[in-house]
């Protein structure tokens, strides 16, 4: 009986350490990234569409979306300006991830792929349509899960202003191709 009683308990303890371990794993990286990408996609299409394409390039109303958006009285930030200060603010708060938008065939050049997982991934979504490319990346001492998704032209506000812009390496991107991708990093 004491036998039996002491194996029990020992069975119990191996559980409850099995749980444990599973607890202190945390939450997937690719489902923690994934997540992460459904709330800036969708901040992303909420201000384009609800907000730079209702205003409309010359600004009908009182404000108008605009690149040198600073200098002018009644300028706001385009959306990759506007996505630019949200991982701005994002990693003033917070160590646990970092997110960027980067393309192939960048207006601003500071947007081109730096690693060559990054250039994988952009290479990789454009090339497969709707697909997400993961992959795992050494910088410097620490190793990344590094998620690439597809930025894609949601509306024509996108690939107008993009195909007619003085810097774009691109003049014929068209509305639901990819134009780009989300860079999101996560520390392994
Ligand atoms: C009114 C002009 C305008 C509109 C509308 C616009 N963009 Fe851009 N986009 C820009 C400019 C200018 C940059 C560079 C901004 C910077 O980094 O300072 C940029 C940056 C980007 C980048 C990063 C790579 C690069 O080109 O520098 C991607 C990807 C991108 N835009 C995709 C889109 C998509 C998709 C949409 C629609 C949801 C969109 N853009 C709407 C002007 C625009």
């Amino acid at each position: 009986m004491k036998k039996q009683l002491l194996i029990f308990l020992g069975t119990m303890t191996l559980l409850v350490a099995g749980c444990g371990e599973e607890e202190s794993k945390g939450v997937e990286p690719a489902v923690m990234t994934d997540a992460l990408f459904a709330v800036m996609k969708a901040d992303r299409t909420n201000y384009t569409k609800l907000i730079v394409k209702r205003m409309g390039p010359q600004g009908v109303n009182a404000v108008m979306p605009v690149e040198h958006w600073k200098d002018v009285d009644n300028g706001i930030p385009l959306p990759a300006q506007m996505f630019r200060a949200g991982s701005e603010a994002v990693a003033d708060m917070t160590d646990s991830f970092t997110y960027s938008l980067q393309s192939l065939w960048p207006i601003n050049s500071q947007n081109a792929p730096k690693t060559d997982v990054e250039k994988a991934g952009l290479e990789y979504i454009a090339a497969n349509p709707g697909m997400n490319y993961y992959g795992e990346e050494t910088l410097g001492d620490t190793t990344y899960f590094t998620a690439v998704y597809p930025d894609v032209a949601v509306s024509d506000a996108c690939t107008q202003c993009h195909n007619e812009h003085k810097d774009t390496p691109k003049t014929d991107f068209k509305v639901g191709e990819v134009m780009g991708g989300v860079v999101i990093r996560v520390p392994l």
